[in-house]
């Protein structure tokens, strides 16, 4: 447990919280090591079938924390494969349980890469989704660079996560990535009793069902290491460096 990073039982369902909406619940190292105990609670204790993650306060993610980003790319032996970042996509990529999102607000980096993960998404009118590595001086993660084309098409994939377009919860739900629009009053509600049904279902069936709908998955992860192998050269670069900057000079001005 951290204090950004709540978890709570309700019945099967462990609900996650990114509870840190004064910064936009931006992902820190703690914050990950966080996400990793609370993924690993829900594998070995057979009595949560699933999963809900959620954000709060009308926000879902900033993604990682750009502060962090920073000290890791002026870190000279940080070594990105055993950052606390790529240690939760891994896990997160192996999580066998079902996963439900919950997304109000921003989504940006791997809060929307995250969502790819996701057996279910639900999203409210004011999600707003946005993978601007390229911008940032970096490459997509999280699998992204195979899992949006596939789930968008190469044509609008590009658009996502070349130009960097972001985009709206409508969109999303066109695109495949969101299940459902739902009002931000009831969003909580419903991804949680959605997730309920998925725990009520037999257990071993669903699971099966989850690994074939899911496909190989050791493409997905040969794909993550590729980017992880891209994503090391690229934040200690100068053009993602001076991006890490700018933002944080922005954030101060
Ligand atoms: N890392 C660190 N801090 C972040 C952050 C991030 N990824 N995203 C937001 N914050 C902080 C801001 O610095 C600001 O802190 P301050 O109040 O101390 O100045 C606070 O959260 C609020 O953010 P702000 O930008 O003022 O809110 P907004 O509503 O205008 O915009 C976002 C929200 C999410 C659109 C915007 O903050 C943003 O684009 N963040 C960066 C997202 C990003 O590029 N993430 C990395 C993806 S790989």
């Amino acid at each position: 447990m951290n204090e950004f990073v709540k978890v709570a039982r309700d019945g099967a369902v462990l609900v996650v919280t990114l509870a840190r909406a004064e910064k936009k619940n931006a992902l820190t190292g703690a914050m990950y090591e966080a996400l990793i105990a609370a993924f690993a609670e829900a594998s070995d204790d057979e009595r949560v079938g699933a999963v809900v993650i959620e954000g709060s306060q009308g926000v879902f993610s900033a993604g990682n924390d750009i502060g962090d980003f920073l000290a890791y790319a002026l870190a000279p032996g940080a070594v990105v494969a055993e950052a606390p970042v790529t240690r939760f996509i891994y896990a997160l990529a192996r999580f066998a349980k079902p996963l439900v999102a919950a997304v109000d607000g921003p989504a940006v980096g791997l809060g929307t890469t995250l969502c790819f993960h996701c057996d279910l998404v639900y999203a409210a009118p004011g999600a707003r989704f946005h993978m601007p590595f390229v911008d940032l001086g970096l490459v997509p993660e999280a699998g992204s660079s195979l899992l949006a084309p596939q789930r968008f098409g190469r044509a609008r994939a590009s658009a996502y996560l070349l130009l960097g377009e972001p985009f709206d919860a409508e969109a999303a739900r066109a695109g495949g990535l969101v299940n459902a629009i739902v009002d931000a009053a009831s969003l909580h509600a419903h991804a949680l009793a959605k997730a309920k049904a998925l725990a009520a279902k037999p257990r071993q069936a669903l699971q099966a069902a989850r690994r074939l709908i899911r496909g190989d998955e050791s493409a997905l992860l040969a794909r993550m290491d590729e980017e992880v192998k891209l994503f090391q050269a690229a934040l200690k670069s100068p053009e993602a460096q001076a991006a890490f900057m700018a933002f944080m000079k922005r954030s101060k001005g």
